[in-house]
């Protein structure tokens, strides 16, 4: 018998939502009840390299050089999809890593599933368009359908049962509007309750979840004139209008989520402070306690010299905004 195998690399990069994810309105295709808009980041991605081969009896996958069960479960039956489509039964080898800490509320899981999507479709010698490949890897995990693209991107809810429709497409490119994120590391453990069990938390016990979903069209429309308009303020006000709204969200969840350590709190207060004092920053915080300040790239230094000052901060990361996912030759 001949050996057959197929490999393929690929790089993603990851994003922050200014106009947040939080809730499904389907578990299995993984389908968001709310649309929304996010911006890739340089200076974090995911580079994921998948080898199927004829030779391998199971997935064998490593993730920054770790093997974990679960992560492995996860990605297994993501790659079923890839065969499935691709019509081949091969396993294969799968191997990631982050240049950032992972689980820690810097959407790695929305790096590592773009980068997977991607270089698993070219393994498996599908064709896919750009818009297929968001409507994978939405399935892998929600914002991974956003970090198939560069800049500015919006991810559609859809309205259709099957997922067709629920995809993410770019709204602006990096370079036609440059802006600069400072990301506080205040914690780099592992976070406790995943977004998809705080979603599903939030969603069976927050009184406010309704109120939610139906807000937010109007919060889209707002961020994408914001965009379109080049408005920074506009857009730093309805990023933390989105930011803290979801986070209020969890808080009314029973028993309630809270991703925020003391460290996040006094980040908070400060950007607030230096925004009095007349600098144009603004915070967004997802399920972890990092906090990520939105600024003007002329601004980026004074915003990280504040910032480093705050007790609590364990690293920063400066950051402009990211191209889209791409192959690249190997790790
Ligand atoms: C708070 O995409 O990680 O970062 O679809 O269940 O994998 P799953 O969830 P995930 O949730 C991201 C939530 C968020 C907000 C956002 O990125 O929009």
């Amino acid at each position: 018998m001949t050996e057959e195998s197929s490999s393929a690399c690929a790089r993603a990069h990851s994003n922050i939502a200014l106009i947040k994810y939080w809730g499904k309105r389907e578990q299995y295709l993984n389908l968001p009840a709310v649309g929304s808009i996010s911006v890739a980041l340089d200076a974090l991605y995911s580079e994921t390299q998948v080898s199927f081969s004829s030779t391998l009896a199971a997935d064998d996958v490593q993730l920054d050089q770790h093997t974990n069960a679960k992560s492995t479960q996860r990605i297994s039956a993501f790659l079923d999809l890839i065969r499935h489509r691709a019509g081949m039964d091969l396993r294969a080898q799968v191997r990631s890593r982050n240049n950032f800490p992972t689980g820690a509320g810097l959407a790695s899981s929305a790096s590592g599933f773009a980068a997977l999507a991607l270089a698993g479709a070219q393994a498996a010698g599908l064709e896919l368009s750009a818009r297929e490949l968001s409507i994978l890897a939405r399935q892998g995990s929600g914002s991974a359908a956003r970090s198939l693209f560069g800049g500015y991107v919006e991810m559609h809810r859809g309205e259709g049962n099957k997922g067709e429709d629920a995809y993410a497409e770019p709204l602006l490119d990096a370079d036609a509007w440059p802006l600069h994120l400072i990301i506080a590391i205040t914690d780099e453990a592992p976070k406790k309750i995943d977004s998809t069990q705080g979603m599903q938390s939030s969603a069976n016990s927050s009184a406010f979840y309704p109120a939610w979903v139906d807000s937010s069209p109007d919060d889209l429309a707002a961020m994408r004139n914001a965009i379109e308009q080049r408005n920074f303020t506009d857009l730093g006000e309805l990023t933390e209008y989105s930011c803290l709204k979801m986070h209020g969200l969890m808080l009314s969840a029973n028993p309630g989520l809270l991703y925020w350590n003391a460290a996040t709190v006094a980040l908070i207060h400060r950007v607030r402070e230096l925004r009095q004092d007349g600098l144009g920053v603004y915070f967004t915080i997802d399920a972890g306690p990092q906090v990520k300040a939105l600024c003007r790239p002329q601004d980026s230094d004074a915003v990280a010299d504040a910032l480093a000052q705050v007790p609590g901060v364990k690293a920063l990361r400066s950051t402009g905004l990211g191209p889209a996912a791409h192959l690249i030759d190997s790790l």
